[in-house]
């Protein structure tokens, strides 16, 4: 954490924000990350003098020196939550402040600088505020935000950190990532790794993402919606699948994947080893095997899997493929445990179950 001085944001509204009528067109059908609201959020770091010049502004290009580090060695990292809007009008998130805590841990390892965790929060319910119309009242969509930080130094040197920074945020309506309640199939990626002890996998740095392409268009050239990683050494234990964390579960007994260092410590498989105990369900962090995947399917002995994230919910997964086995989970759609889970979830958030845990946090 660095410099925690309190910063006030200079405030500059766009003169150009699209109309009432053009903005419901995009409400209609949102999709997923393509069209952004009229404003934005910067705030700058320079080493030795800290964050300045925080401000809301029109959302447009920005204009950068070629050189600038972020093109070059990739000094970046990002985050990604929601704004929901619930039936008694209030615009909240969903546990913004473990992004926050996720944000300066990424940072950390990208040896760039933490951003005080109020500032964090502060900015997205000030573009909130400011953007509060962009918040879909459809069921099921949101306004996807996303904070992220870049090295913009122009200087090529390979041996040191870039001495400045960028934090944005800006924010695009979003409807359901998959289809909702409808099982995904997964290709097991043995032949390409995401993540490897000691490297980036736990930190959410655009390197992740973009080392992640080439299998996961594998994944698509094999039949399959979405790619699972799996450990370095072995390629036998179960990481993650794309962009969410995994759950395993055997009846009443649930399973994830222990945080090892290689995998991102998603916010919703947090809550979801919480929730659990709420549902009645045990939950564990530990390791399972493809093959021990595989058995369990064919005995009956694991029910359901389900992929968790802030992006696409809760997803089950129906139907699994790797180069030399494939086999369908249960009965091949969503089992009973995956809806309570989600149902719980998503209640939650939008407000129509209580919120025990104090995870919904008031934007606007
Ligand atoms: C690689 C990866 N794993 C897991 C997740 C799920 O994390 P969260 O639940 O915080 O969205 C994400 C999404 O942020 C991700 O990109």
């Amino acid at each position: 954490m660095t410099t925690a001085q309190k910063l006030s944001f200079d405030v500059q509204l766009s003169d150009h924000a699209r109309t009432s009528a053009e903005r419901e067109q995009v409400l209609a059908s949102p999709g997923f990350g393509q069209v952004f609201t009229d404003h934005m959020i910067s705030i700058d770091y320079t080493e030795g003098r800290g964050w300045h010049d925080a401000r809301l502004m029109p959302y447009g290009p920005l204009s950068l020196d070629p050189a600038t580090s972020v093109f070059h060695y990739a000094q970046e990292l990002f985050e990604g939550l929601k704004a929901y809007r619930q039936g008694n009008g209030a615009i909240v998130s969903f546990r913004p402040y473990a992004n926050a805590a996720r944000f300066n841990t990424s940072a950390a390892r990208m040896a760039m600088p933490g951003l005080p965790e109020d500032t964090f929060v502060e900015s997205l319910e000030l573009l909130v505020q400011t953007d509060r119309e962009w918040v879909p009242a459809t069921e099921g969509h949101s306004l996807y935000l996303r904070p992220f930080m870049i090295a913009t130094q122009p200087a090529l040197g390979v041996n040191y950190p870039s001495k400045t920074y960028k934090y944005m945020v800006i924010a695009s309506p979003a409807a359901a990532y998959f289809g909702g309640d409808k099982a995904v199939s997964v290709w097991l990626s043995t032949e390409y790794t995401r993540a490897a002890p000691g490297g980036t996998g736990f930190a959410k740095c655009g390197g992740n993402y973009a080392a992640a392409f080439v299998a996961q268009r594998q994944a698509v050239e094999q039949g399959c919606d979405q790619v699972v990683w799996l450990d370095a050494h072995e390629h036998r234990y179960v990481e993650e699948m794309g962009g969410m964390n995994l759950f395993f579960v055997f009846g009443d007994r649930l399973l994830t994947p222990a945080l090892t260092g290689t995998l991102l410590p998603g916010i919703t498989r947090d809550s979801i080893l919480t929730l659990a105990g709420d549902l009645g369900l045990k939950a564990e962090e530990g390791r399972i095997s493809i093959e021990e995947w595989q058995a369990g399917c064919e005995s009956g002995e694991l029910t359901e899997v389900f992929a968790c994230g802030t992006a696409a919910v809760v997803t089950p997964v129906g139907a699994v493929k790797g180069a030399d086995r494939a086999w369908t989970v249960g009965d091949g759609t969503q089992g009973p445990v995956t809806r309570r889970v989600r149902e719980e979830l998503t209640g939650i958030q939008y407000g129509t179950r209580p919120d025990p845990h104090g995870w919904v946090h008031k934007l606007c």
